[in-house]
């Protein structure tokens, strides 16, 4: 069977919880992300924990921003953990991102374009005025000339954004939502059928997955749907 093409975010409260559902959600998916949270208070250890004896792929949310040859130390440290994906700030720039593909050549650094948390008049405040689509499709283009494989964004922006990229780079989508599912505080979502529909490769899921009764449970089913709408079953 396919695992589905979903990163479970494994924003948990400790380490026993996050490697908890990375047990019960392996089965189903492709991948597990560890984020800043995890990371910072347990440290690499984490890495170990959530992949257990499995092949899961672990995504490494730190989003580095610092100068080039910081991240690329940066970089270097975790990629002794065969993260599949570390995230950066395409506001870092293109030497910075550079620095990190060279220094992790086998990990795929994503590129985090705009905040999500950001709206337009933030924008504006700090400097990057216009459509925030605008900014996100630049920072697209500027962060895979310099090396990124893969990007990290809004599922309404995925299909501006591929348009901008071409096929072969990773788009990676957050604020996905089940049809029914309760939002949280995510302000535009999408399902996960719409986000691969619109041009997503992972699509980044937390809570309705992690605060299921039965995260196993939860995960295959949306893999289910997935694998129906693509016409696998
Ligand atoms: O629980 P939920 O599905 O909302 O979790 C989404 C995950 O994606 C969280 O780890 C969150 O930090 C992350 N994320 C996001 N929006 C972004 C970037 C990352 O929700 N723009």
């Amino acid at each position: 069977m396919n695992l589905a093409p979903i990163a479970v975010a494994l924003d948990a409260p400790d380490l026993e919880t996050a490697a908890r559902w990375a047990t019960l959600v392996t089965p189903h998916v492709s991948t597990v992300k560890v984020g800043l949270e995890l990371y910072l208070r347990y440290g690499p250890d984490v890495v170990a924990s959530v992949r257990g004896a499995t092949g899961v792929q672990v995504f490494l949310d730190l989003k580095l921003h610092d100068i080039p040859a910081t991240v690329a130390g940066a970089a270097r440290a975790v990629s002794r953990l065969k993260p599949a994906y570390l995230t950066v700030h395409a506001v870092g720039g293109a030497s910075m991102i550079r620095a990190a593909a060279e220094a992790a050549p086998n990990t795929k650094i994503a590129a985090v374009t705009v905040l999500t948390s950001l709206a337009e008049d933030d924008l504006t405040s700090i400097g990057l005025s216009g459509p925030a689509l605008d900014a996100v499709r630049r920072l697209s283009a500027l962060a895979v000339g310099a090396g990124a494989q893969a990007l990290v964004c809004s599922p309404m922006e995925a299909a501006a954004v591929r348009a901008e990229v071409g096929p072969d780079v990773t788009l990676i989508t957050p604020g996905v939502r089940p049809r029914g599912a309760a939002t949280q505080d995510q302000a535009r979502v999408a399902t996960p059928e719409e986000a691969l529909a619109s041009g997503a490769d992972l699509l980044v899921i937390g809570r309705p997955i992690t605060a299921a009764p039965d995260p196993g449970a939860a995960a295959a089913d949306i893999a289910a749907a997935l694998r129906r709408t693509s016409g696998s079953v």
